[in-house]
This record gives C-alpha cells, structure tokens and sequence, in this order.
C-alpha cells in the first residue's frame, strides 16, 4: 500500500501520528499576558540541537502555549510521566486564557530560576526556556498554513533529586510516557544499550 494525498479507505483514520510513534510529550507551562500559568500537552515536540540545548514545539492554531511564548519570550518543559497522565491530559482540555491549568490538574508551579514561567514540581525533570522564535509554517507552495513552530534555549535543567543514579539522569525509573496515534500511549519501562562503531 502506498498513497499520497488521498488516504485509501482501508485506513480508518490518519496512520501518521502511529507511524512516528512514540513522539515525547512536550508539557509546555508559560504566563499569559496577566501573568498568570497555563499548561499544555504538545507532541508534535522534539529536542532539536545540543550546545545550547534547543527545544521545539508545534501549535495547530495559534493556541495559548505559543502565543505566550511569543510574547512573554519564554516557556518551560516538564517530563510528562506515568504517574502524571491524567494531570496531563486534564492540561489538554480547551479552557479560556486565564484559567489557571497548574490550579485545574492540581499541579503545583515549581519555582524557576532565570525566567518567571513555573513548571512542574511533580515531574522528574523540567527545562527553562527562553523563545528564539515562532515561526508561521508554510506548506510547498508557499501558503501560510495556521501552524506555528515554537523554538526555545533552555536556560536552566531542573532534576528532582531522586531521579540520580550513579550520575545518571534515570530515565526508565521516571516513566516517561509518550503519544503514539489515536488515543494511544506508550511507556518507557526498559533501556538498552548499543556501542557505536567508534566507541
Ligand atoms: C498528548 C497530547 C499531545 C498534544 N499535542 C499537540 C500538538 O502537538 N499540537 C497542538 O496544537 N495540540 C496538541 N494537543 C492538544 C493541546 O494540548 C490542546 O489543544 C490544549 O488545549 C492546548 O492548550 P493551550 O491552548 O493552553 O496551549 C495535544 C494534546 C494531548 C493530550
């Protein structure tokens, strides 16, 4: 099988999202204009570039995550894990700017360090960022899609104490959980290792 533009109808719903699975979660906090959190699930997030860190999100519209990250000029991550699940996908629902998602999950804003933007305690691991850009997509003709691509430097690597073994940052210990397609998830429950040629 194969197909282009027009999925064929064997295929019930789109298979990209469970193609390019398991994506990491993005759990984008950031300030609205009043200063007050929001919080939100993005999975279409990846780290993009080591030495600064860099970090990406995608906003399918211009939804509040990216829209305060553009203007406040800042944003954090958080690990979404496991035991986190549903606080994340409470931070999923569309509520009104201003509403307090940190408050509605019952989460609790965990106190950054070099910008104002909270992010959450209860996670293993969150990042700081400072917005390099947002960036309007276009398709391969040029037209302006309603698709923002968020980039941010992380400026500051929060680990709960916890989460160090050995020196290591334990990423199984953690339970990331990441989206796959559909209303699919996946867990990190094992690691495994392999050599590179040069090693
Ligand atoms: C696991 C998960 C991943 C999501 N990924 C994205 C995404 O990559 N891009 C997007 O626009 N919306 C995504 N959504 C939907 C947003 O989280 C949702 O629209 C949310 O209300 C946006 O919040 P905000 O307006 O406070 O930023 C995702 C939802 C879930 C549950």
């Amino acid at each position: 099988m194969h197909y282009g533009k027009d999925r064929p109808d064997v295929l019930k719903h789109d298979p990209f999202k469970a193609i390019i699975a398991p994506r990491p979660i993005g759990w984008i906090g950031t300030l609205n204009a009043d200063g007050i959190p929001n919080l939100g699930p993005y999975s279409f997030f990846m780290a993009v570039a080591n030495n600064p860190h860099m970090i990406a999100f995608t906003s399918e519209g211009l939804k509040h995550s990216a829209a305060n990250a553009k203007d406040r000029g800042e944003f954090t991550f958080s690990l979404a894990t496991e035991a986190l699940a549903q606080q994340m996908n409470i931070s999923s629902e569309a509520v009104p700017d201003g509403a307090n998602e940190f408050a509605l999950a019952g989460l609790t804003p965990g106190q950054p360090v070099e910008i104002a933007t909270p992010f959450v305690a209860e996670s293993p691991a969150a990042l700081e960022c400072v917005t390099l850009s947002v960036q309007q997509l276009q398709d391969r003709h040029g037209t302006l899609m309603d698709r923002y691509l968020v980039l941010g430097e992380v400026v500051q690597t929060h680990i709960r104490d916890e989460y160090v073994k050995d020196g290591l940052f334990d990423t199984v210990g953690a339970r990331p959980i990441a989206r796959m397609g559909y209303r699919e998830y996946a867990t990190v429950t094992e690691a495994w290792e392999l050599m590179r040629p040069d090693d």
